[in-house]
């Protein structure tokens, strides 16, 4: 395999993944409607790899605009990042979350498969094991019912995926269920560009680290876990990126379906990752500890050992490391892409 179609690329785990994939020899060409990125992140990334990315600003939904791309670019095979995310939004919108993310599924997994490109590797998350049975979360546990609509595109979406590649198994489907990604490149010139109040613990507590915001609501302090508040698998983005690489290796072997989660495998409650934040950068996160948020659960972490087995992926990187990569790129980017 020589070229990968990237849908999503100028988002945030898509940049990274671009690095990754350049760096292991690996053409790219993005789509991406640009609806939450810049094409900024995408200039990054060439400055890092010193490797051009072809870029089409284009719409997973538009079958035609996708056929033009795929047409001047045939691809061996599709990274699929593309859709909308902010699960607080998928619940006041939840047509435009289905619309966006099922129909826009739908359109190009067709186009790929008329131009003959039936390997495709899908962001999936742990949100689709629901409140899990079992705790690590290995690839066997059962999904759940999620709590939100944009939880459901991804179960749908799995779905979707498994009855194509049954049907017809000329395709390799690979479905990644992302743990929490956080961290950032550590050149400090890439990372997470929340439009907004950011929804996600890291990305507020840099915000708040650096004086953009007053203090953290930390959402509940009364749950079954060591210290009460929530207990998460945070994974450094570049770690994760790097997983996609290691998917490609499963295609290559024609895996049919293949399901991996990418985690650590190690569960941080959310005052530990603000003490880890003060003590590894030395700077204070004042908090206060809020209502629980609803569609919250205590404890969600996984055994990564699939992947380590079978793809030889492991993540490297430690909490101290996410929080020093994220505090680098909140210094060196106080407005995130957009020029101050
Ligand atoms: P992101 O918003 O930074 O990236 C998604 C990209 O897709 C953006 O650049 C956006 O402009 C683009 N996009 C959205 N709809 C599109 C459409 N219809 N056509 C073309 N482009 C479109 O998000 P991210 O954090 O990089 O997430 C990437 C993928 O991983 C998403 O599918 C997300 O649901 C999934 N995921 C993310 C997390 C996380 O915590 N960040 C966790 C689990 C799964
Ligand atoms: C959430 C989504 C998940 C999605 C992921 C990445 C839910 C139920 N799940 O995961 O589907 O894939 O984001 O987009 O929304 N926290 C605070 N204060 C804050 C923010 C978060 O205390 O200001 C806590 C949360 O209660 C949680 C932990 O920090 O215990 C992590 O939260 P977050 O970063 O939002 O990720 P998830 O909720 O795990």
């Amino acid at each position: 395999m020589k070229r990968i179609l990237v849908t999503g690329g100028a988002g945030f785990i898509g940049s990274h993944t671009l690095i990754e994939l350049q760096q292991a020899g690996y053409e790219v060409v993005v789509v991406d409607n640009l609806d939450n990125s810049s094409e900024t992140s995408l200039r990054r990334v060439q400055d890092i790899t010193q490797k051009p990315v072809a870029f089409y600003q284009v719409d997973i939904r538009d079958r035609q605009g996708l056929c033009q791309v795929l047409e001047q670019h045939p691809c061996d095979a599709c990274i699929h990042f593309a859709g909308l995310k902010a699960v607080g939004e998928s619940v006041e919108k939840p047509w435009e979350y289905y619309e966006n993310n099922i129909s826009g599924t739908l359109t190009l997994l067709d186009v790929l498969r008329k131009h003959n490109c039936k390997n495709i590797i899908f962001s999936s998350s742990a949100t689709v094991y629901g409140d899990p049975k079992e705790i690590p979360i290995t690839e066997n546990c059962p999904k759940g019912q999620c709590t939100n609509p944009y939880g459901w595109t991804k179960s749908m979406l799995e779905q979707v995926m498994m009855d194509i590649q049954k049907a017809d198994p000329e395709w390799n489907v690979v479905l990644l269920r992302y743990f929490n990604p956080i961290g950032a490149h550590p050149s400090g010139t890439m990372g997470e560009d929340p439009n907004g109040i950011p929804n996600n613990l890291m990305p507020y507590i840099t915000q708040v680290a650096i004086g953009k915001r007053a203090e953290l609501g930390v959402f509940g302090n009364d749950y079954d876990t060591p210290d009460g508040t929530g207990v998460r698998d945070y994974i450094h983005v570049v770690d994760l990126a790097r997983g996609h690489v290691c998917a490609l290796k499963a295609i290559d072997r024609k895996c049919g379906l293949a399901i991996y989660n990418l985690g650590t495998g190690h569960g941080y409650s959310v005052l530990d990752v603000v003490n880890a934040f003060q003590k590894t950068n030395g700077v204070k996160v004042p908090y206060s500890i809020k209502p629980r948020r609803a569609g919250d659960i205590a404890t969600c972490y996984s055994d990564p050992s699939k992947a380590e087995r079978e793809l030889g992926w492991k993540a490297e990187y430690g909490i101290e490391e996410m929080c020093r990569d994220s505090w680098r790129w909140q210094c060196q980017n106080p407005n995130g892409y957009k020029e101050s």
